[in-house]
């Protein structure tokens, strides 16, 4: 099996796992969101939790369209045989993006921590469309190498959720640091992870290609 399409199954899985999560815990388990509302005692902005709520459904359910057209969208068959398939859900899934950034606008401002935990929240904000819109500009220059670069980079944000529960999760219940701590070493945490694990996918992917090549000559 290609070093590809080995990475395209590994992503298409964790996909799966953050959708899964992700509706399971909004929907089903805590769709009232109260476990994480309870620790928003510091803020400075009053918020209207019954409009936050529902921001934070649409949020959600944008995000799980991204996360699952975005990984759709890596499949060698797709890319290959599928190309106008690929298109469209190359637009959907920044359409996608484009809606979690603008419910994310909404609930910045009320981020649990405070303005040094929503600052990043509010770079991604414009960093991960603008990455999107940059991969779009290099396909239309036939460029594919670096389409697909750029595309695994704004790809990663979609785990950035999963990754800042997961380091919230360390902080607060093992390491034992007051809630609002953990939630903003999780975000910035959670942003460095993906940047991170996007470059080192594309170097693993252009490194293999190379080894091919070069046991092919
Ligand atoms: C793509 C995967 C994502 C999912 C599934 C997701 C889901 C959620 C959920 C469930 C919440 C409520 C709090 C919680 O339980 O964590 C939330 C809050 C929030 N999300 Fe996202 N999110 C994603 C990505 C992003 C991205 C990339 C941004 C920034 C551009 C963002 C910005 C925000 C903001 C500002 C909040 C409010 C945080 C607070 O009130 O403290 N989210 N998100």
């Amino acid at each position: 099996m290609s070093s590809y399409k080995h990475l395209y199954q590994i992503i298409l899985g964790f996909a799966i796992t953050a959708i899964a999560y992700s509706i399971f815990k909004n929907f089903i388990y805590d769709p009232e969101a109260s476990a994480f509302l309870i620790h928003k005692t510091n803020i400075k902005r009053p918020i209207d939790f019954p409009i936050w709520l529902n921001v934070m459904y649409v949020h959600v359910v944008f995000a799980c369209i991204a996360t699952i057209t975005g990984a759709l969208n890596f499949s060698q068959n797709m890319l290959q045989n599928k190309p106008t398939l690929h298109r469209w859900m190359g637009y959907i899934y920044f359409a996608s993006v484009f809606l979690v950034c603008l419910t994310s606008g909404y609930m910045a401002p009320h981020t649990t921590g405070g303005k040094i935990t929503s600052i990043p929240f509010n770079v991604l904000n414009v960093v991960w469309p603008a990455w999107i819109v940059i991969a779009i500009v290099k396909v239309k220059k036939k460029q594919i190498k670096q389409h697909l670069h750029w595309m695994v980079r704004s790809y990663f944000f979609c785990f950035s959720n999963a990754f800042i529960h997961m380091i919230t999760f360390v902080g607060f219940h093992i390491i034992k640091v007051d809630f609002e701590i953990a939630y903003m070493f999780g975000v910035y945490g959670a942003i460095l992870l993906c940047v991170i694990l996007a470059e080192c996918m594309i170097r693993y992917v252009e490194g293999n290609k190379k080894e091919k090549l070069s046991m092919e000559s």
